[in-house]
């Protein structure tokens, strides 16, 4: 899809589609009523008759508009003027690009970007725009025996501008949106392949062509031999039921100066988890294709710096693994050693994200990180505490965490931080080895990051569990969301500049 700008007069725009806000109580946006002047009150009458009265995601399609250039007109709602939010303004233009699908407008003008939304520049605006419209026109269609005919016709939009000083900023929000969108289109597509497909290799080849397609990239797979050797005995443990070899995928992104310490990226990569020997119930595992979505998010999320060429420097490590019950797969009870020196008895083994990220993030104490986040489907848990609106966020700095706030904020992707209190750590004591992979029921969200925080001390660290906010598992919008690359794309930006 290719994004423009336009100035002017809307009125006049040759276009095939114009697309204009209305106000609840048949208030006009700006825009609306330069179309209703130019077709001598045509709009106006139309909202008369009330098929639309203003609501947000109401839409009406208007043909041939009287003195109109555009051929179409599609008349959205924003609801009440003063009540617009950040939210609402993207879940608006999610609505227009769905409209906008069924219809045959190959070109369109968006006259969006001149409704006011509280605290929120142009720029924010234009990113939104084409982050709901990418996101409305993704489909996952790979798997398909025969490639579908792309039945969307949309070939272009054009945001129009009331300024022309404004240009140069909204095209850089297009680009900058273009790059963002490009980083959550392949985490959504790594996450929705099958673990057939998207096995630890698949995912270690995708991280080197990677490489092959930005200079400022370069990857390095660690194979299995050498991750024995590396001393992570939590990672072997869980990649040795599994006839596919795990890999450790290290991505670094240089874009900032060369000595620069980088911010690490760390992404729970298993391809599939059936649970081990602590088999999951039959019921909802074929959702555990999903389990990479943490990995997936990296891997998004160093695309869209890459695409953007953001001036840092970022490493992004991928623990790839699938979790099997095999003849060679581990036991509850089993007792293994970390690369920290630490030992680890597997209660369940079940709770393998923690242990292939345990090692992950004990071997990238090597970059000095200035931040470290790790992202992961940790646990069924805290998609019963926070449901599937927000990621659950544990820190061990109250700057990282306010930095990844703010950042879920102003992207819209949000986290909720959680408690890491000293409290919950003895749930996950071990009477034999130094820590137990389990805590239990209880709190499971808490005490799988409990885990991750005996490993994470010498740097500036955040864990995201994303298991209720990286998919939509069953039904017909099933899939990948893509969360949480908007959020990191934020959180590094902002860094950054
Ligand atoms: N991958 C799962 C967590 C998960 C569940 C993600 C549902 C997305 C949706 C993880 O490996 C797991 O099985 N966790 C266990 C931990 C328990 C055994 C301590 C869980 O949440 O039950
Ligand atoms: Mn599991
Ligand atoms: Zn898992």
């Amino acid at each position: 899809m290719k994004y423009g700008t336009r100035t002017g007069n809307s009125a006049k725009a040759r276009t095939q589609c114009a697309i204009v806000g209305v106000y609840e109580n048949g208030q006009l946006s700006p825009s609306a009523r330069v179309l209703d002047k130019a077709s001598k009150g045509y709009l106006r009458k139309i909202l008369k008759r009330e098929d639309i009265s203003g609501k947000t995601h109401q839409t009406l399609l208007l043909h041939d508009v009287p003195n109109v250039g555009a051929k179409r007109v599609l008349l959205v709602g924003l609801g009440n003027e003063k009540s617009m939010t950040s939210a609402k303004y993207a879940d608006i233009a999610r609505t227009v690009i769905r409209k906008i699908k069924a219809t045959s407008s190959r070109t369109n003008l968006c006259c969006l970007l001149e409704v006011d939304v509280p605290d929120r520049s142009i720029g924010w605006k234009t990113q939104k725009i084409i982050e709901s419209f990418e996101a409305g026109l993704y489909s996952f269609t790979k798997m398909k025996g025969k490639p579908p005919v792309n039945t969307d016709s949309i070939e272009s939009v054009d945001l129009l501008l009331d300024d022309k000083s404004e240009r140069e900023t909204i095209l850089s929000a297009i680009a900058v949106g273009s790059a963002l969108t490009a980083g959550i289109s392949s985490a959504k597509t790594l996450g929705n392949l099958p673990g057939n497909i998207c096995t630890p290799t698949y995912l270690a080849d995708q991280a080197k062509q990677l490489a092959n397609d930005y200079s400022s990239i370069t990857t390095k797979v660690i194979e299995e031999k050498e991750i024995e050797k590396l001393g992570m005995g939590a990672f072997m443990s869980v990649t040795r039921g599994s006839v596919q070899p795990g890999k450790l995928i290290v991505i670094t992104y240089k874009g900032g100066k060369a000595k620069e310490a980088p911010h690490v990226l760390v992404g729970k990569g298993i391809t599939f988890d059936t649970g081990g020997i602590s088999l999951k119930p039959v019921a909802g595992m074929q959702d555990m294709i999903w389990d990479m979505c943490g990995a997936a998010s990296v891997f998004g999320t160093m695309v869209a710096i890459a695409e953007q060429g953001l001036a840092m420097n970022v490493v992004g490590v991928i623990a790839a693994a699938e979790n099997m019950p095999s003849g060679n797969a581990s036991r509850p009870g089993d007792i293994v050693k970390t690369m920290s020196g630490q030992t680890v008895e597997i209660l369940n083994t079940d709770a393998e994200g923690r242990l292939v990220l345990c090692d992950a993030l004990t071997y990238i104490d090597q970059f000095n990180p200035k931040t470290v986040i790790d992202v992961a489907t940790l646990t069924g848990a805290c998609v019963i505490a926070l449901g599937r609106h927000a990621s659950a966020m544990y820190a061990n700095d109250d700057g990282v965490a306010a930095d990844l706030t703010k950042a879920g904020e102003d992207s819209l992707d949000r986290v909720w931080r959680m408690p890491l209190w000293e409290d919950y750590q003895a749930q996950i004591n071990s009477t034999f080895a130094d820590i137990a992979n389990s805590g239990g029921r209880e709190a499971g969200s808490i005490t799988a990051a409990c885990f991750l925080s005996r490993f994470t001390k010498k740097y500036r660290w955040a864990h995201l569990d994303v298991a209720g906010t990286a998919f939509k598992g069953s039904g017909p919008s099933k899939g990948s969301t893509g969360r949480p690359v908007s959020l990191l794309f934020e959180y590094l930006n902002n860094l950054a500049a």
